[in-house]
Order: structure tokens, then sequence, then C-alpha cells
């Protein structure tokens, strides 16, 4: 996520004055030359004897990796970075680009139509809220494929179920639903003006044309454009479309009714105000919530889904679309000021958010004269896209923070646990495991299987072992003196508990990845990408207070055997296997499976450990149903600063036994690419292309990228994120042999 709405927690790593690729060329050594040969695998293709630097970043991995146990080894030859163009100061390529015998198509674009009566996207963005209300959201996301007919749909179970079901969907699969996220809007390219005009002898970043002003259409707008799409996608031939007139379309936004359930369902901390929402504004009811009721879902970052066939969204920087303003907040019978405050706090509730703006036209915003409603977000979303009329469920027994994915283990007893990361600077990792096991045979009797069960958090030891501490109010310091009266407490307030029990501290925790029991491999062994901190290891040394009084973001903490590199601007990925393969065990082993970064850099914190192709600022990471986990990057788009030798941002794709790693795909200019899931068969693989071209204004909404205009979708005119879908010209299994 990056852009004028971009979130503190994704507070980009200072350009760092590193030697440019063109520097070290000029003044590369013998000795440095030397370097470099030892650090590249041996199954470069290219020779590199004589070769220059670029022609070394040029080079590709070409030797296929085989299987191994649980794999089923890389078949394709990597491709080379995107790196920045010096002469245009724009990467080389405002595409997706991917392997030699692969083929990138984009399947769906930002305002396309989803649904019955949706209308068409017109290239001027001049569309209003009740057109993005039956089209495509903004900046795709996390997502998941869920095959039709309903029937087909098989979660990971045992690896026999597994392999079984493997064998089922030989059949032909030609359609399903695909579940995107959308994390947020950029204003700037969704809004013909943009959001305001400020006068440039004003300090504030202009991000509109002259005379735009905030206003409840735009903010209505802005609030249809987040959430989640449901879209039928099917395959004609080798061609993946979308249907726009899809019985199944559907989009769950920031004004969407939603059901909350769970431990904190009805407590007071939820009974925010009660509003009438219109396409004119929000009108105070008078009345208050019922602590069982919320409105939308916010800023859609990863996901997850359940075994039982539902989609599962996770709302990750939902403090920046409040504003308080005042810094104090109403009085509220029952519950004290400071109390609230706190928390406003502890999640990074300040007084202007980051500059949406809904607040000053939309009142349910405003966290200081509607101070709860912050409460009902920062939870994860279950959604079943098998029945459009069904109500999306919040998930409180799950936790409130900064949620990134939620990635389900089914344990050999059948018992169901969700991995979790909590995705800020020095926050946390944890799991939720069901206190009932899945019933595999009937779909229903697994509704309510998320309301009950512990919500742990973890602790990272030095010696390489963990222990996962339960968050359950009354144990551990987790009652009334210290602030936590019931679960429901405990649970809006998942932060502080973690603070008191003493968890581990870690480096921004985003995607979680389960790697698929198959083929011989046995262990509970799930992976989580830790995209940067860039306040670890440096002065003052702080940590997060037991009780809970820290700012979002603000401590520093020293290094750590789980989080080993100061000024970690690459970030790392770890994994860890649970105890007695059980996913009720509150004790496992870890270990760090690859440290990021840029074999050139001159500064041996920054060169990392890869096997293979440099990346770094791991973030979106999934494990394929053949072993092969995948891996996609986050980092500024430009190529620029500490990116300079590592291009564009990627998706790559490893082998979980020998830690070897290629760069798969490369991605146009300013844009991330996130969300990742494959049709069952493995044959069709879907990525997203988020916010391509970020940073330009209204008035030239194509100065750093018109993709995916580029790649031959859709007209020119400005940026779209997109969902692109991978195939193989010989018709065979993504990344397979
Ligand atoms: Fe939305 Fe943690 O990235
Ligand atoms: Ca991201
Ligand atoms: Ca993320």
């Amino acid at each position: 996520m990056k852009g004028s709405l971009h979130p503190k927690n994704n507070q980009t790593i200072n350009p760092s004055g590193n030697e440019s690729i063109r520097d070290v060329i000029e003044r590369v050594s013998m000795k440095r030359r030397r370097f470099i040969l030892t650090a590249v695998g041996t199954s470069v293709l290219t020779v590199l004897g004589d070769v220059s630097i670029s022609g070394f970043l040029q080079s590709v991995e070409a030797t296929p990796i085989p299987e191994g146990t649980g794999f089923g080894g890389i078949g394709f030859k990597s491709i080379p970075p995107n790196l920045n163009n010096p002469a245009t100061g724009l990467l080389e390529k405002d595409l997706v680009s991917v392997p030699a015998g692969y083929k990138a198509e984009v399947l769906i674009a930002w305002g396309d139509p989803i649904m019955p009566g949706a209308p068409d996207w017109l290239s001027n963005a001049s569309q209003n809220a009740a057109a993005q209300e039956k089209q495509f959201g903004m900046h795709a996301d996390g997502m998941y494929y869920f095959p039709l007919p309903q029937e087909r749909f098989i979660g990971q179970t045992l690896s026999s179920l597994r392999r079984s079901a493997r064998s089922f969907l030989n059949q032909p699969l030609n359609r399903g639903l695909l579940c995107v996220n959308h994390e947020y809007t950029q204003e700037e390219i969704l809004h013909p003006d943009g959001l305001t005009f400020t006068p440039a002898t004003e300090t504030t970043p202009e991000s509109g044309i002259p005379g735009s002003q905030v206003t409840i259409e735009k903010v209505r707008k802005s609030q249809a454009a987040h959430g989640v799409s449901v879209v039928e996608i099917f395959k004609n031939g080798n061609k993946w479309s979308f249907n726009r007139n899809s019985s199944y379309g559907r989009r769950i936004t920031g004004n969407t009714e939603i059901r909350v359930s769970g431990p904190a369902a009805g407590s007071a901390l939820l009974k925010s105000k009660k509003f009438s929402i219109t396409p004119n504004g929000s009108v105070d009811s008078g009345t208050l919530n019922d602590g069982h009721t919320a409105y939308g879902t916010l800023n859609n970052c990863a996901n997850g889904h359940t075994p039982w066939g539902t989609y599962l969204t996770c709302e990750e920087n939902w403090n920046g679309y409040f504003a308080n303003p005042t810094e104090d907040v109403v009085s509220i019978p029952g519950i004290e000021k400071s109390e609230i405050l706190a928390g406003q706090n502890r999640y990074g509730v300040s007084t202007s958010g980051f500059g949406y703006r809904w607040h000053e036209v939309d009142p349910r915003f405003d966290a200081s004269t509607n101070p709860l409603e912050p409460h009902l977000f920062g939870w994860v979303v279950e959604i079943d896209p098998y029945h459009p009329q069904s109500k999306p469920v919040k998930r409180t027994a799950l936790g409130r923070f900064k949620h990134e994915s939620a990635q389900y283990v089914v344990d050999d007893n059948y018992y169901v646990a969700f991995y979790m990361g909590d995705d800020e600077r020095n926050e946390y990792i944890y799991k939720f495991v069901c206190a009932k096991p899945l019933n595999p045979q009937n779909r229903d009797a697994n509704r309510d299987l998320l309301d009950n069960g512990i919500l742990y958090v973890a602790k990272f030891k030095d010696n390489g072992t963990g222990e996962w501490l339960p968050l359950v109010y009354g144990q551990r310091g987790l009652t009334p003196e210290n602030g936590f009266r019931s679960q429901a407490e405990v649970l809006v307030k998942t932060r502080q508990a973690a603070d008191r029990v003493g968890a581990t501290m870690m480096d921004r925790p985003e995607w979680t990845a389960v790697r698929p029991r198959i083929g011989g491999f046995k262990e509970i062994e799930v992976y989580c990408t830790l995209t940067n901190n860039s306040r670890r290891g440096t002065e003052p040394v702080s940590s997060n207070n037991p009780d809970g009084t820290t700012g979002a973001a603000t401590a520093r903490p020293p290094v750590d055997a789980a989080n080993p590199r100061p000024d970690n601007r690459y970030g790392h990925i770890i994994r860890w296997r649970e105890d007695g393969r059980s996913v009720k065990a509150t004790t496992f082993r870890w270990d760090i499976f690859v440290e990021c970064g840029d074999k050139l850099d001159p500064d041996a914190n920054h060169v990392g450990n890869i096997k293979g192709d440099d990346f770094g600022a791991p973030d979106g990471l999934w494990f394929d149903d053949f072993g092969r986990l995948w891996i996609q990057t986050d980092q500024a788009g430009d190529g620029l600063g500490d990116w300079i030798n590592i291009g564009s941002n990627v998706m790559m794709c490893a082998d979980p036994n020998t830690k070897q790693i290629r760069r798969f795909l490369t991605s146009p200019t300013n844009c991330e690419v996130t969300g990742v899931v494959t049709t069952p068969d493995g044959k069709a693989m879907f990525i997203n292309i988020q916010h391509p071209g970020d940073g330009s204004q209204p008035s030239n909404p194509t100065e750093f990228s018109n993709w995916p205009n580029s790649q031959g979708y859709g007209p020119s005119g400005r940026p779209r994120s997109s969902t692109v879908v991978i195939t193989r010209n010989d018709g065979g299994i993504i990344g397979g042999l």
C-alpha cells in the first residue's frame, strides 16, 4: 500500500542514497567480482566471466528445481528484474512479465461491471457511488477462488482427502467465484478532480485540481470502492473472462450491514451511534447500535478462507479512516474516556487520519463524537460467496488488530486453527484454535466454528523454540485490575492483552502461508512474511509497555533471534512447526526461512541470504497445492533507492526444502503485486496488480503508468488496479516442471 493515503505502518524505507547499479559498475573491483561470483548459484545460465554487473542482474536461473518431499519442483526459467530506466525515471516496462512459455492477461479491472444493471466503467472517472457499488472495487488485494458448482469446493482437511480431491478435480474446471479484497482508494484517480485542492501557499500536499473539495458524494464513492467483490469468472476455450451479469455478483462495501458475532458481540464497547446511511449523508438516529451490528468493512488487505467454503477478509489499516480532531471524546455512560483514548492511541487513531477526510462529511467516522465506532473495525469478516443474500459476519473471537491473512490448518484430529499477523511495526503473530473440530461431512455444522475457541499470541525464544500464549480473560494478568473485565474486553483490546502477556514484537507481520501436508511431508509448518522494520535496533531502545500505553508503531526494540537485523529494510520470512503436529500445541519450533536483500548492497546488513534472485519487502505469501511457496513484494514501485538493483515489485517462487527462490513475475511502474490463488487444478493463476502509476495527480493520471491499457486492456485514461490471469501455453500447472 502506497500513495497519499498510505499508512504509517507501511512507512517506506528512506531512499538510502545507496550507490546505484551504475555507480557500482564504475567502481567495481576484482575482489567485488569474486564476491558476486560466489554469491550466485551454480545454476545461473549466464556465465559471468568478464560480465558486467548489469549482465549479472539480467542473468536468469534456468535449471529446473527437482521435486522433493512434499514439493512438486519448479520448471520455469526465472525472468530478469524490471529495472528503473534512468532516461525516463520509470521502469523499463509498464507491463506484467512472466517466464517464457507463460501468458499473463488482464481478467478484470477497477470499475468493470460485475452484476446485473452495472454500467461500464468510464475512463474519466465521472461515475458516482451508485455505479461503483455495482462495479469491481479499487485497489484489489488478497483473493480466493471458489469453484462452481459449490459441490466442487473441497477444503484442505487431511492429505489423503486432498489427494482424492485432486483426482476428483481432474474434471474440467471452467467456472468459479473469485472473492477479491479492495484494500483502499486513491482519490486522485477515483475522482475526476481528485479529493481537494490546497493552494500552494499552504503546506498540505495537493491531491486535487483547483476548486476540488471533499463532498459526501466523493466519500460515498470512496466507501463504495472499498470492501470485497464476488465475481463470477469462466473459461471459454483457453480464455478466462468475467460474467458482467452474474447472479452471484456482489459488492460488500464500507457501508454494507454486517453481523457481529463471537465473545465481543453485544458488548457496551461496540454500541456506537446508529446512523441512517444515505447517499446524501449519515443521519444520527439518536439511538445506539446493538453491539451485534456493524456497517462496512474497510482496508481489506489479505484474506483467508475456511475448510467449509467461505471467504475471510481481513481489516488492516482501518484506523486511517477515522479522525479525532479534538483529541478528546464525548462522554459515554459506563466507559471511562481515558480508556477509549488509550485504545485510540494503541491502534493509531489520530487527529487527522490518513487523509481520507471522511469524518468531515460523514460523522460516523469522527472518533471524537462517535468514539466507539472504531471498535467495530479491525476484525476478520466471513463471507459466504455461494449465497449472495447471506449477511457477512465479523468474527470477534479472532481478535481485533490490523489483520493480515488468516490461513488455516486442519490437523489429524480435525481441529482447526487460523494463523494471523498484525501488520504494524513491533506487533505480533496470532493463532486462533476453534473449540470444536471440523465436521467435514456437514457444511452447516461448521457455521459458527469461528465463534468459540482460544486466541493465542506468539512468543519466539532465542533457542529456536516458541510458545503460544493464550489471551483468555482472568489468566496471565488479563484481569480487571489491568483493565480487562471480560473476554469481550480482551478481544476489543487484543493489542493491549498481547502487550500484557509478553508476546514477541515482530518486524511487521504480513501474510501467513500453510505448507500443504502432501507427498510424505507431515508437519504443521506455517510461514509468515515480516516485511520490514525501520525502527528495529535503533536508539533510544524501547519496547511495547505491558500496560498497553505504547503508541502504535513507536517502540524501538533491540534485535532478537527472530528479528535479527537492525534497520531491517528488506525484511525476512519466518516459519514454525507445531509440536506434536497438533494445532492445539502451545509450543513450537521456528527458524528463519530467508533474509531478503540485495547481494550488491555494500552494507553487509542488507545483503541477505537468498539462494537465487534478489527481492525485498515480502508481503503476499501462499503455498499452492503442490508445495511451492509464492512470495509477493510491496516495496517502492519505482525501482529507485534501495530497489535500484531489484527493480519493480515481483512475485517469487520458492522451494521450502532447499530454500531456492526464483523470480516468476515483474510488474508495472509504481504498483505492488498482491493476492495469489490458482484454480484447484493449478492451471490458471490469479494475481492482483495494485495501485499502478501511484503518485500521479488528477491533472495527469497516466504520468507514471498507463497499465493495464499498456498491456492491451481497456481504454487509456488512468491506471487501474486489476486482476491478472496467468496460464501456460502448454496447458500445464503453473510453476511446475
Ligand atoms: Fe496491506 Fe500489510 O499490507
Ligand atoms: Ca501490501
Ligand atoms: Ca499486506
